[in-house]
């Protein structure tokens, strides 16, 4: 009998979606979750700037935005966890509520606005998992402050702090719920704040002796047009950043959505995200010619989603939404599946079937 659907789905189901969350993270730390079993695909084994993936679904940004059960997620399957977004300062984020399911349309809204612990409290979190047994790649999604007066400040910030203790960093300049942030990712900012956050991962780099620079990723929206994707594109192999991840959640309202919370503000994630997202992913995988790994994020649901974001052009895979449907034993479910469905395909590794779609 699967726990989680008999017991803990309907206790979660039935209680306000920010309270579930909050739930799942306290079930994690005290070591409650079910346990599945994972079967060690040796086709999904995966390697990127040099570091190896056990498996290429990870855990997207958002979930455990304070870094406290990274461990946890791990052990449910998960080939790498993002962790953040942090903020420099802690801030409580929007009012409440501010999270929504949109069950009919496997779905959900959320307008947290960045609540963070901020760097101090992440900082301790992640040291101590790293000073213990912690291994696994890890990425961290660096944020600014609301009434930061200087963003690119913030972005560095972020960057100086955790590039020692990260396997790669991310720029997230593509949430719909902080003021002004997603105008980031016009060309001219996009380059400033590439180069500024290139110099800081490659002064940290050199301030702790290390020869290998952790690798710089950007975030970015679903919502660009064609020209907004070439700038991007463009700003990405002239700057040197080391990889995109497509996509944030939209702030699109498909008029097909059924759920009464369709009508709430924020950012939209889940299945009617699916093809917009990799919509995205596939031109930028055209635009930069394969030559800057990619991350796919939005409406995985299967591992016939994963195979779909891979042919697209992803390197890695992401999934947040449907962990809240699927259950903690989503990583391990989409793996195997995601293995017979290369396998089915013709392809022996992941790697060879990145981007298959444009060939
Ligand atoms: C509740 C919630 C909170 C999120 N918070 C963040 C965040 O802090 N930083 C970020 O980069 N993305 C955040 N995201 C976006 C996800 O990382 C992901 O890009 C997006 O949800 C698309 O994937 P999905 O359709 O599998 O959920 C959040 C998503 C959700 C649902």
């Amino acid at each position: 009998m699967d726990i989680y659907r008999a017991i803990a789905a309907p206790f979660l189901f039935n209680i306000r979606a920010e309270a579930a969350h909050r739930f799942s993270i306290w079930a994690l730390k005290l070591g409650l979750a079910p346990r599945y079993r994972r079967k060690r695909h040796e086709n999904l084994a995966t390697e990127l700037w040099g570091v190896r993936f056990p498996n290429p679904i990870g855990l997207a940004a958002g979930f455990d935005k304070d870094c406290e059960v990274i461990a946890a997620l791990l052990a449910l399957g998960f080939g790498f966890v993002e962790a953040g977004t942090v903020t420099p300062r802690p801030q409580a984020g929007n009012p409440k509520p501010r999270l929504f399911r949109l069950t009919e349309d496997r779905a959900v809204i959320n307008r947290l606005g960045f609540n963070s612990g901020g760097h101090d409290e992440f900082y301790r979190h992640l040291n101590s998992w790293r000073s213990g047994s912690g291994s696994g790649p890890i990425g961290i999604n660096v944020g600014k402050n609301k009434d930061s007066d200087d963003a690119v400040a913030d972005y560095v910030a972020g960057v100086r702090r955790f590039a020692a203790l990260a396997d790669y960093l991310v720029v997230n300049v593509s949430s719909p719920n902080t003021p002004g942030l997603r105008d980031l990712q016009s060309k001219i900012r996009l380059q400033e704040l590439a180069a500024a956050a290139i110099d800081a991962r490659n002064e940290a780099a050199e301030n702790a002796g290390d020869t290998g620079r952790c690798p710089l990723l950007i975030k970015i929206a679903p919502d660009l047009g064609e020209s907004e994707l070439e700038d991007i594109a463009q700003v990405a192999l002239e700057s040197g950043i080391d990889g995109i991840i497509a996509t944030n959640t939209t702030i699109a309202r498909p008029p097909e959505l059924q759920s009464p919370a369709a009508a709430e503000a924020g950012g939209l994630s889940g299945r009617p995200l699916f093809e917009p997202s990799t919509r995205v992913l596939g031109d930028l995988y055209r635009l930069t010619g394969g030559n800057v790994p990619l991350i796919g994020a939005g409406g995985v649901f299967s591992g016939r989603d994963a195979y779909e974001k891979i042919i697209a052009g992803a390197s890695l895979v992401q999934i947040y939404t449907s962990l809240v449907y699927r259950g903690p034993g989503v990583a391990a479910r989409i793996c195997d599946e995601l293995a017979a469905c290369l396998a089915a395909e013709g392809f022996a590794t992941v790697s060879s079937a990145v981007g298959a779609r444009h060939r």
